[in-house]
């Protein structure tokens, strides 16, 4: 039977050791814009999702859905709608504080990412489920645990040296329509999924400090 759990035995190397190695590793991670034509095997990226499935949920209810988007169709109409919803945002919606806050992302209304990136992972929350006789049941702390769920695949992922950006155009429910997701789901996050563009320099930022972040009582 399969062991479930924490239990291992005691390593060679310190405990603080291998998390400080971790620590450079995760510190290492940064959203990317650009990525190579590079191809990833889809069972990676099944695995890598698998990963993300076996995260904490509210209740155990699990209240996620992933669609794994390669298709080079569906990535040109994606973008085609996402290009429309973020030319609305950066010309009327975004007020001057938030377009000066992403100068320094150098995001645009244009998206080419969309169809460079292998994969296009459109990741939904089920806010409820439905039943046989259609009756709705709620999902508890649904979009906590798809945070955490999402954490899970980003993390996994970058540690085998693949690069994604999450994604989040508003408002963003054609990505529902495109994809024929049923009613109960909305869309959470994209996240786009490939190897960096090797000519690609994430922009600079600064990262808080530790004492800005943490408290030990
Ligand atoms: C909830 C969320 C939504 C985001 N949405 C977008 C987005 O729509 N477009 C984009 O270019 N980056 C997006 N990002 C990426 C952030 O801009 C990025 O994480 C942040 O600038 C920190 O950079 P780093 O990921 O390289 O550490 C998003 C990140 C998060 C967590």
């Amino acid at each position: 039977m399969a062991q479930y759990g924490n239990k291992r035995s005691p390593d060679s190397e310190s405990l603080v050791n291998r998390s400080q190695r971790l620590l450079t590793v995760m510190k290492n991670r940064r959203s990317v814009r650009s990525f190579s034509e590079r191809p990833i095997p889809e069972e990676v990226i099944e695995c890598c999702v698998s990963i993300a499935a076996s995260a904490p949920s509210g209740a155990n209810q699990q209240p996620w859905s992933f669609v794994v988007v390669r298709d080079p169709d569906m990535k040109k109409q994606i973008r085609e709608k996402a290009e429309a919803v973020e030319k609305a945002f950066y010309t009327k919606k975004a007020t001057q504080k938030w377009r000066s806050t992403l100068q320094s992302l150098k995001t645009g209304h244009t998206k080419p990412f969309i169809e460079q990136a292998p994969y296009l992972i459109c990741i939904f929350v089920q806010g409820y489920s439905i039943g046989k006789k259609g009756e709705r049941s709620p999902h508890y702390y649904a979009s906590r645990s798809v945070g955490i769920a999402t954490g899970f695949l980003i993390s996994s992922l970058h540690q085998l040296g693949i690069s994604t950006l999450p994604y989040t155009p508003a408002p963003m429910t054609f990505i529902r329509d495109l994809l024929h997701r049923p009613k109960n789901e909305r869309p959470y996050m994209m996240l786009a999924v490939g190897y960096q563009d090797d000519e690609y320099v994430p922009p600079p930022l600064e990262k808080k400090k530790r004492e800005e972040y943490l408290t030990i009582v």
